[in-house]
C-alpha cells in the first residue's frame, strides 16, 4: 500500500487546472447503458472509481475505447452484448456508486440485480430511497442473497409517476441519477418532488436530453421527466470537479499561497467562496478564455492570518459535505473558534482524532466539531480512512511543521488523479511511498 511523506511549510504557487468530476462521470458512464448506440464522455478523469465503473460495464456487456483530444480523456462506451444485468459484490464493495447502474439496467434491460452495498466510513449509507423511487414506478423489487432484484412490470416497462425522494437527510444525490435514468425510458411523466439540485445532477440531465431524453427541472427541487421509447448515442463533455478546485483553493489557503486555478467551477462553488472569503481566503475571476461560470480562470490569494467561522454541510447550494473536512483542516490554523457541523454524513469525522495526532485543538460531539485555531499544526504519521480525509490530512500536511506521513492513500487515488505531482507542480513536497519503507519513530 502506498503512503504520503509530506515536508510542510513550503507556500503553494503557480498554476493547474481542474479535472472532470469523478461524482458527474459515474452516473453519466452508467447511463451509457440506456442505449446499444455509442455514447462518448470527455474530460473522464483517470481514478480507481472510474476504473472500478468501466470494469462493470464491460462485465455488463460494454466494449470502451480510449482517446485523447485537447489533453482530455475521452471514452466511448458502447453496449454489445444486453444478457448479463449483475452488479456482482465484489464489484459493489470496492464503490458504492456501482450503485447507478440499477435504474439505467432496470429501465433497458428490464431487469437488474445489483449487489446491496454495505456501510463505509462516513456511515451506513442505505439505498432505501432508490429502491423506493424504482417501486413508485413500479419496479417489483425483491432482496436475494445480498443482492438487490429489480423488474419491470410484465409489460417490460417502468410506468411514470409522480414521487418523492427526499429523506431525513434531505435529497439523494445518486438516489435522483437513478431515478431519472430510470424515468427516461418510462412510459408516460415522471415527476420527482424533492430531487437534488446538485450540479452533478444537472450534468447527468444534460447528457440524457443529447441521447433523447425529455427531462426538465434538472438543478431544482422537481424534476419533471417525459419518458420515451428509446434513446440514442450522444457525446457529452462532463463539468470540471468541484470538490477537486475546493480541495485546491483551501491547500493554497493554509499555505498562505498563491495559486491560479483554471477549469475552475465558481458557479457550483458559491457557498464553499462565501466561507473562504469569511475566513480570509480570496478567490478572484480572470478574464479567461470562456465566458462560462462553470469554466473560470480563478486566482486564490489569503491573509496572513485566518479568521474563524461557522460552517454547516447542507445539501447543494449549501456548504458540501465532500469539503467538511478539508476545511476542518483549513480551520485549525485559524484565529480563534469554528463550529462545524455535518448535517448530510453525521459520522463524517474520522480525521478528526488524526488531526489531532498533528497538535489540533478539537472537540467533537454529534455532529458538531468545535475547531479552536492553533498557531501551527505539527507533522506526525497519521492514516488516511475515507476519501476526502485523506484530501484533509494532506492540506494538514502542507501546512505543518516538519514531517507528516498519510498512510493508506488508496482513498485519495479514488478520488483524485496524481494528486501528489499536481501539488508538487505548485511547490509542495511530497513523495508517494510503499508503506512498507516507512520506518516511524
Ligand atoms: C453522493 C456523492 C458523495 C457525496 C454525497 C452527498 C457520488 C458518487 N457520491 O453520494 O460524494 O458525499 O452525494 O453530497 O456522487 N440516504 C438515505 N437513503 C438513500 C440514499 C441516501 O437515507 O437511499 C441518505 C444518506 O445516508 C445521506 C444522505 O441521504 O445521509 C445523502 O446521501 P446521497 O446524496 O444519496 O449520497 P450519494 O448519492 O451516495
Amino acid at each position: 500500500m502506498d503512503a504520503f511523506t509530506i515536508h510542510g511549510g513550503a507556500p503553494l504557487s503557480g498554476r493547474v487546472r481542474v479535472n472532470g468530476s469523478k461524482n458527474a462521470a459515474l452516473p453519466i458512464l452508467a447511463a451509457a447503458l440506456l442505449t446499444d448506440e455509442p455514447v462518448t464522455i470527455r474530460d473522464v478523469p483517470r481514478l480507481a472509481d472510474i476504473s472500478n465503473m468501466l470494469r462493470l460495464l464491460e462485465r455488463l456487456g460494454c466494449t470502451i475505447d480510449e482517446h485523447e483530444s485537447n489533453g482530455m480523456r475521452g471514452l466511448t462506451i458502447d453496449v454489445e452484448d444486453e444478457s448479463d444485468n449483475t452488479a456482482p459484490y465484489d464489484v459493489v464493495r470496492t464503490m458504492r456508486a456501482s450503485v447507478c447502474v440499477l435504474g439505467p439496467l432496470l429501465a433497458r434491460r428490464g431487469m437488474a440485480r445489483v449487489s446491496l452495498p454495505g456501510g463505509c466510513a462516513i456511515g451506513d449509507r442505505p439505498i432505501d430511497l432508490h429502491l423506493r423511487g424504482l417501486e413508485a414506478l413500479g419496479a417489483r423489487i425483491t432482496l436475494e442473497g445480498g443482492d438487490v432484484v429489480a423488474r419491470t412490470p410484465p409489460t417490460g416497462r417502468l410506468i411514470g409517476k409522480r414521487l418523492f425522494l427526499g429523506g431525513a437527510n434531505g435529497p439523494t444525490v445518486l438516489g435522483t441519477a437513478n431515478i431519472m435514468c430510470a424515468a427516461t425510458l418510462a412510459k408516460g411523466t415522471t415527476i420527482i418532488e424533492g430531487a437534488a439540485c446538485e450540479p452533478e445532477v444537472v450534468d447527468l440531465a444534460k447528457l440524457l436530453n443529447a441521447m433523447g431524453a425529455q427531462v426538465m427541472g434538472a438543478g431544482t427541487p422537481r424534476i419533471t421527466v417525459e419518458g420515451v421509447e428509446r434513446l440514442h448515442g450522444a457525446t457529452h463533455t462532463v463539468i470540471p470537479d468541484r470538490i477537486e478546485a475546493g480541495t485546491f483553493l483551501i491547500a493554497a489557503g493554509i499555505t498562505n499561497g498563491k495559486v491560479t486555478l483554471e477549469n475552475c467551477p465558481s458557479d457550483a462553488l458559491v457557498a464553499t467562496l462565501d466561507q473562504l472569503e469569511r475566513v480570509g481566503v480570496h478567490v478572484m475571476a480572470l478574464p479567461g478564455r470562456t465566458e462560462d461560470p462553470m469554466r473560470e480562470t480563478v486566482e486564490v490569494q489569503c491573509e496572513r492570518r485566518l479568521k474563524p467561522t461557522i460552517v454547516t454541510t447542507q445539501p447543494h447550494p449549501g456548504f458540501p459535505t465532500d469539503l467538511q473536512a478539508q476545511m476542518m483542516a483549513l480551520l485549525c490554523v485559524a484565529d480563534g473558534n469554528s463550529v462545524i457541523t455535518e448535517r448530510i454524513f453525521e459520522q463524517r469525522f474520522l480525521h478528526v482524532a488524526e488531526l489531532g495526532r498533528m497538535g489540533a485543538n478539537l472537540f467533537h460531539q454529534g455532529p458538531t466539531v468545535v475547531v479552536s485555531g492553533v498557531r501551527e499544526l505539527i507533522g506526525a504519521p497519521v492514516m488516511a480512512s475515507d476519501l476526502r480525509a485523506s484530501a484533509c490530512l494532506i492540506i494538514a500536511g502542507l501546512a505543518a511543521r516538519g514531517q507528516t506521513t498519510v498512510r493508506r492513500v488508496y482513498h485519495l487515488d479514488r478520488g483524485y488523479e496524481s494528486m501528489e505531482k499536481r501539488l508538487n507542480s505548485l511547490g509542495a513536497l511530497i513523495e508517494r511511498v510503499d508503506e512498507k519503507q516507512l520506518v516511524e519513530i
